[in-house]
């Protein structure tokens, strides 16, 4: 497995296998991996030829209140977990290359990037928009794979795809989710025993939800407030949004219909889940 840690030499690799007619995959993280980043990275050796994974924490995502200083780092044991997923390159890019001094040029998605999320945290996506454009320029890949989990992230980035005409392919793959149902992800290890359990709610009331559209309920008043109830009935989860929405432009949906999105974002203690079912 090779390290680049320079925009040149990545680029010229990347150049080099496109000239050898090779297929790039992309697994875009920022480290502190856990089975949801291996199983983008799995499908990439699987199905690609050569697969690159990018480690970079990326500031411009995080707002000046958010946990960039804080967020977990260890990038020994994640290079070790790539080795051994068969990973064939690691991109880890200096900061101040990415986002030199003078660096004044961001991605926007505009309507999509204000919603959900985006609403408690305003600067993320167009954070998310720009590094991930920049990957894809910097790596060239033929398919990029990121997670279901995220799922206001994959909805933006493919918009993005679409609307500049990249030659890139996004692959979105399911939640990997712990035996007791909580959707993987870094920020999980900010929680304490205790938060476990509440943050087992969100899960919890996606599970219930599904069941009551199976039985037939399909307003989406109903769900939601079935779904807030689960969630408030646990003292130290405090909702941020539940929202029943088009999984394509997500507007809100009265009806719930084939394809419709439930995105749920709780603050647990200081920590902010995510997570959600396509129905
Ligand atoms: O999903 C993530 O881990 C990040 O948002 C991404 C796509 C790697 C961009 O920094």
């Amino acid at each position: 497995m090779k390290i680049i840690k320079t925009i040149e030499e990545m680029k010229e690799r990347s150049g080099r296998l496109k000239r050898e007619r090779k297929s790039i995959g992309l697994a875009p993280t920022m480290g502190a991996l856990h089975e949801g980043h291996l199983s983008l990275v799995r499908k990439s050796v699987q199905s690609m030829d050569k697969t690159v994974a990018s480690l970079f924490v990326n500031p411009a995502q995080f707002a000046p209140n958010e946990d960039f200083d804080s967020y977990p780092r260890d990038y020994d044991r994640d290079l070790d977990m790539f080795m051994r997923e068969g990973v064939d390159i690691v991109f880890m890019p200096e900061r101040n290359t990415v986002y030199p001094a003078e660096y004044k040029t961001y991605v926007e998605v505009h309507d999509l990037q204000e919603k959900l999320c985006g609403l408690t945290r305003p600067i993320f996506f167009r954070g998310v928009c720009t590094v991930v454009l920049k990957l894809f320029n910097i790596i060239n890949p033929d398919t990029a794979f990121f997670g279901q989990k995220d799922a206001q992230q994959g909805i933006i980035i493919k918009r993005m795809v679409k609307d500049l005409n990249l030659d890139v392919r996004i692959k979105i793959l399911p939640i990997v989710r712990d035996k007791d149902g909580l959707a993987l992800s870094s920020r999980n290890a900010y929680l304490k025993n205790t938060q476990r359990q509440a943050a087992l709610s969100l899960s919890r009331s996606l599970r219930e939800a599904k069941i009551m559209v199976e039985k037939g309920e399909i307003r989406t008043e109903i769900i939601t407030a079935q779904i807030k109830d689960i969630i408030e009935y646990c003292p130290e989860a405090k909702i941020d949004y539940v929202k029943i929405v088009d999984a394509e432009n997500l507007d809100p949906l009265d009806i719930v219909r084939a394809g419709t999105l439930i995105a749920l974002a709780v603050y647990v203690g200081k920590t902010r889940l995510i997570d959600n079912i396509i129905l």
